[in-house]
């Protein structure tokens, strides 16, 4: 592989907005409130702003830098940066691989579903803030094994084709121009929300923590969401790194990155949590929580439907920035590793999504009552990916980088060449994933799967 000849991001903004539309996607509009809503609001909002500052930031750093260290793919990075060291390390790349294919096995699931609520905004079907009608739209949508297969199906078809001819103009370009207009829309959201008559209950569920109901089990699934959030601990973000150009400031994009997806994130739970109290919806909803109560939102402001709409194909354009990154992965891996070609590593890695994707996408009717761990095929793939294998890899790039990597070769490449002043920072960064970080995260991992 030559170098100079390999695909990259063009320009410093370029790199920002790819990463940005990289960590915004289902986790902010989905994720981040079902979570909140199912594992006690503030308590849990509390703990997983301590992740993402204390693990999550250091991991994204280092793990970003890995990448354009090695300029290669998240299997073959290892190869570079640890040359003639244990094999272990070298499994991190393939942990990433199987991760990402399980998450792309829900997450397509779940961007099916957005694909079906645009049409059904745009239809009127979904206009009520009746928590009943809400749940049955829901709950039809997601027991017909025939569409869910097709909604998911239909995402692939589009992540698939765009990944297939790299990221360049087409996606980074959109994501660029309609990304504000998402961020605009939540805020009038929010409005809409914070106003509605008992909308305060919302919010001292979101803000005013009870410290009670923090268990172990509560701080690995914040863990877990900080990982996602971020989209690290499987690669992602070091596949990434691999196409930053080598002036890009490291540590500052990835703090641009981190608290512009805060945000987003506690807008969704503003724009949700006071309708959520208000109109009498169940915060522990979980997966449907968003589907009910955005649209009962909208439906109570004028103009509803419109924006509804505009909400849902918004998210969905979020999700397509998000699924290409999880994409890549196993993509570039498949074409450096095995010179497949990115048309033939694209159609095999969406073969394997569309295959892992349907027990995943059925787990509401076919597969509902096939258990693992007495959880579906949907679930199953949420928990192994974010609160098994994304603190493992974690953990593993912390001590990569903490043990064998080292400090001066860190402060090397964060500083480009020396060319940044950010010393300081460096180590603060290195002492966090030397010893904090792969601490805490055993720590919780061990706890919260209770093994010990
Ligand atoms: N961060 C994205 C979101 O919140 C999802 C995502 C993209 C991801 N790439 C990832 C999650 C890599 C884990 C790992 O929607």
């Amino acid at each position: 592989m030559n170098q100079t000849s390999r695909d990259g991001f063009t320009s410093s903004f370029g790199v920002l907005v790819a990463t940005l539309g990289s960590a915004v996607g289902l986790g902010n509009i989905w994720k981040f409130p079902s979570l909140t809503g199912a594992n006690g609001g503030a308590g849990f909002l509390l703990v997983y702003l301590l992740a993402t500052l204390l693990v999550g930031l250091p991991v994204m750093i280092v793990e970003t830098m890995l990448g354009r260290a090695a300029r290669a793919n998240a299997v073959s990075a290892f190869d570079r940066v640890a040359p003639r060291r244990q094999w272990w390390w070298k499994s991190i790349g393939w942990m990433g691989f199987a991760a990402a294919l399980l998450i792309l096995a829900f997450y397509s699931e779940v961007a099916g579903w957005v694909y079906a609520y645009v049409f059904k905004a745009m239809a009127g079907q979904i206009a009520t803030t009746d928590r009943q009608v809400a749940g049955a739209v829901f709950a039809e949508l997601v027991a017909n094994p025939l569409s869910s297969l097709l909604w998911q199906w239909v995402v692939l078809a589009v992540t698939g084709s765009i990944i297939m001819f790299g990221v360049a103009r087409g996606i980074e370009a959109v994501t660029r121009r309609l990304m504000p207009l998402l961020f605009i829309l939540l805020l009038v959201l929010c409005a809409r929300s914070l106003t509605l008559p008992g909308a305060s209950a919302g919010l001292s569920f979101l803000f005013s923590p009870d410290l009670a109901k923090i268990t172990p089990a509560v701080v690995l699934t914040a863990l877990g969401l900080a990982f996602f959030k971020l989209s690290i601990g499987m690669g992602c973000m070091l596949t990434y790194g691999s196409y930053f150009r080598d002036n890009q400031n490291i540590p500052l994009t990835a703090t641009r990155v981190m608290f512009a997806d805060l945000s987003v994130s506690l807008l969704a739970g503003m724009a949700i949590f006071p309708a959520v109290f208000a109109f009498g919806f169940e915060p522990a909803a979980g997966p449907s929580l968003v589907f009910m109560t955005i649209p009962a939102v909208f439906t109570a402001m004028p103009g509803g439907t419109l924006f509804m709409t505009l909400f849902f194909i918004l998210t969905a354009i979020a999700s397509v920035g998000a699924m290409l990154s999880l994409l890549e992965v196993p993509v570039a891996i498949l074409s450096e590793r095995f010179g497949l070609g990115r048309k033939r590593a694209s159609l095999t890695t969406i073969a394997a999504v569309a295959a892992l994707g349907v027990p995943a996408a059925l787990s509401s009717s076919l597969t509902s009552d096939l258990k693992v761990l007495a959880m579906n095929p949907f679930d199953l793939f949420d928990f192994l990916s974010s609160n098994v294998l994304l603190p493992l890899g974690g953990i593993m790039v912390c001590l990569f980088v903490g043990w064998v990597y080292g400090l001066p070769e860190m402060a090397r490449q964060l500083s480009n060449d020396g060319a940044l002043r950010n010393q300081r920072l460096v180590s603060v960064v290195f002492l966090l994933v030397r010893f904090v970080a792969p601490l805490s995260i055993a720590a919780v991992l061990l706890h919260g799967l209770k093994l010990f």
